[in-house]
């Protein structure tokens, strides 16, 4: 295991007490079902960036924001419970999906719980009210363009025309933003000034991106068992990510691969896909992007934190799940 491995395994085992405090005992159906993903586990990203951007900012400020940093991770399940119904998958974490031990209608509302208890940890976090109000307004910014992102993800799906640059617009939204924030947010209740928030934000925003086209890597080449998901979901439902768009840029059409796939299928499509150059050029994308995010971190100070932040930069384009 390498160490920013090890650090984030700690950091997750912290998140998972915080998480297991709060839902691990909760009654009722709707209250269950909003429990449901957050106790599956997870990689809980999102609250390590929130810490380390702290800590970059000022050295011990995160003990006092895992309620925020709680927050970060709260809006993730929001969007993930929903996303699942929206992509008409059925396995996340390794678990079955919400929707599916339950039904839609208790899904959208064990989401919409989620979203709303993501506000209120931030209101939690020990941090003066003026930091306090700035991140609750950029949380709100950020879930407003998640779901944007998320409307342009569905409406791409009917489309054949959706270029490289309508797909960098569509994913900084639904998956870029909510880093960007976990980076700034971390920064702002820390007592970042504009010029460090704005600089983490940048770093989130682009980090997130790459993370993101390793997300559509992995859907295509990881098998449930590595990944936690439905695999090949995307090339189902017929997602417009830059590998379907480089690949009809290049004469390869994904069309026929629009139903449910089996392992074979998926191989023979990877197969064809890495021939053409398309895996490799879509990876050159995400190294691209994630070398954006570790420039914009040069204007703080140099810290053991910001090493790992700009290791996490790498992660998010080497994982595997
Ligand atoms: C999955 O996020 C959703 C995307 C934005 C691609 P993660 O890969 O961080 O999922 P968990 O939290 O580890 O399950
Ligand atoms: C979803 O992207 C991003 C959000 C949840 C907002 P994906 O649909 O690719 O995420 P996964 O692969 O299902 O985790
Ligand atoms: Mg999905
Ligand atoms: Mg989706
Ligand atoms: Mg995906």
């Amino acid at each position: 295991m390498t160490m920013l491995e090890d650090y984030l395994e700690k950091n997750a085992d912290r998140i998972d007490k915080v998480i297991h405090r709060y839902f691990g005992d909760v009654h009722g159906d709707l209250f269950r079902a909003s429990a449901h993903l957050l106790l599956a586990g997870g990689k809980r990203l999102r609250p390590a960036v929130v810490i380390l951007a702290a800590d970059a900012v000022r050295k011990g400020s995160s003990d006092d924001l895992l309620p925020a940093a709680l927050a970060l991770e709260l809006t993730h399940n929001f969007t993930l419970i929903h996303d699942d119904i929206m992509d008409g998958d059925v396995t996340r974490r390794g678990v079955p999906t919400v929707h599916t031990v339950w039904d839609e209608p208790t899904a959208i509302l064990a989401g919409d719980v989620l979203y709303a208890k993501a506000f209120e940890f931030i209101c939690l976090s020990d941090a003066s009210d003026a930091a306090k109000v700035r991140a609750t307004k950029m949380l709100a910014r950020t879930c407003a363009e998640i779901c944007e992102g998320q409307s342009m993800d569905m409406a791409f799906e009917k489309r054949d025309d959706v270029t490289e640059l309508d797909y960098l617009e569509m994913v900084s939204k639904k998956t870029g933003v909510l880093y960007g924030a976990s980076a700034a947010i971390g920064g702002i209740l820390a007592g970042a000034n504009p010029v460090q928030a704005d600089a983490l934000y940048q770093f989130g925003l682009n980090s997130g991106v790459a993370f993101q086209i390793q997300d559509d890597l992995i859907d295509l080449c990881a098998n449930t068992e590595m990944s936690g998901k439905d695999r090949g979901s995307d090339i189902r439902e017929g997602k417009q990510t830059l590998i379907a768009i480089k690949a009809r840029e290049k004469g390869l059409d994904l069309a026929p691969y629009r139903r449910e796939l089996t392992p074979a299928d998926i191989d023979d499509l990877i197969a064809r896909l890495n021939d053409a150059g398309i895996l490799d050029e879509v990876r050159a994308t995400a190294v691209e992007r994630a070398e954006v995010a570790k420039q914009a971190l040069a204007i703080l100070p140099d810290s053991e934190e910001k090493e790992i932040l700009m290791e996490i930069a790498d992660y998010f384009i080497a994982r595997g799940n």
